[in-house]
Order: structure tokens, then sequence, then C-alpha cells
């Protein structure tokens, strides 16, 4: 799904960017995310910060499973 139309940026494409190690601010930065008309920062760092918990909680469950 498209975060950034201006620029034709995708969930996808920011999940890639995270993966990568960048944090939120060098992948708005890197991809031009809000660049144009700006109205999409804001859904963009949710998208990654909801990816980030996700993973948190992905992660605390497998460990949690290694303990038991
Ligand atoms: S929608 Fe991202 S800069 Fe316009």
């Amino acid at each position: 799904m498209y975060v950034c139309i201006c620029n034709g940026i995708t969930e996808e494409m920011l999940e890639t960017a995270q993966k990568q190690g960048l944090n939120d601010r060098e992948i708005l930065n890197r991809l031009g995310v809000g660049n144009s008309c700006g109205v999409c920062v804001i859904d963009a760092l949710d998208s990654m910060r909801a990816k980030t918990k996700t993973a948190q909680t992905q992660q605390k469950h497998t460990d949690s499973k290694k303990i038991s």
C-alpha cells in the first residue's frame, strides 16, 4: 500500500529500509517521504512504529517460548 503518493513510496519500501537498520529519520530522508506535500509523514511514522512494535512482540513471544 502506498504511504507517500507524491514519491511512490510503499509500506513495503519502508519495511525494507527498517530491515536494513535505518532509523525513522534516516528512512524518511533516504526515501524522500514527506519532501513534497508532507501529508504522509505522520502515516509513514505510524506505519514504521507499528511494524517495530509487531516485531518486538513477536521477539518477546519467541523468547518466552525458549525459556519455558
Ligand atoms: S504524499 Fe508524501 S510528500 Fe506528498
